[in-house]
């Protein structure tokens, strides 16, 4: 169908694959706009216009359902995407703290990114390692890094620790 000269914007060639495999399935819609969110960290219109285009979906409902499931992200995320674990062992050791001490220190809610663009808070389900909690993972350019028994202090100085490097990398 669409050859090299279709106007296919170059960035979204990565899901090329995801929409082969899933693209045509009876339900696989969910699947494609997790892989994108994946892949590109967020479900931009430009990617669901492309992956209307696609698979012959209406963007309306493919909106519709981006929208209606909340681990969809619909605008972009910061460099540093913090997960921080409301699971119930996490909740019972004092998530609630740790959340308000990550708002407190970076200036932004559950779902929100810095002005800056350096991090973004998700508060997410249980992380697999309840042993450590409270805990939270933090997905960065260097790949995920899990922290454990997080106190409000930990948690700032986890932060601090991270925005410094970012500062460093912005520096040169
Ligand atoms: S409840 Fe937080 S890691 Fe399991």
């Amino acid at each position: 169908m669409c050859e090299k000269s279709c106007k296919e914007p170059a960035d979204f060639s990565a899901l090329a694959p995801v929409l082969e495999k899933y693209g045509a399935v009876k339900g696989g819609l969910i699947t494609v706009l997790q892989k994108t969110q994946d892949i590109y960290g967020y479900l931009s219109m430009d990617a669901i216009r492309y992956i209307a285009a696609k698979t012959g979906i209406k963007p309306a409902k493919i909106y519709g359902v981006a929208t209606f499931y909340t681990q969809f992200r619909l605008k972009p995320i910061g460099k540093n995407l913090i997960m921080l674990c409301k699971g119930t062992a996490c909740h019972v050791n004092g998530a609630d703290l740790i959340e308000e001490a990550v708002s407190e220190y970076l200036g932004i809610g559950d779902g929100e990114t810095t002005a800056d663009g350096v991090f973004t808070l998700n508060n997410v389900a249980c992380l697999g390692c309840c042993s450590l909690a409270p805990v939270m993972m933090v997905k960065g350019a260097d790949g995920d890094e899990t922290f454990g028994n997080l106190t409000k202090d930990s948690v700032k100085a986890i932060l601090k620790e991270i925005a410094d490097r970012e500062k460093e990398v912005a520096a040169g």
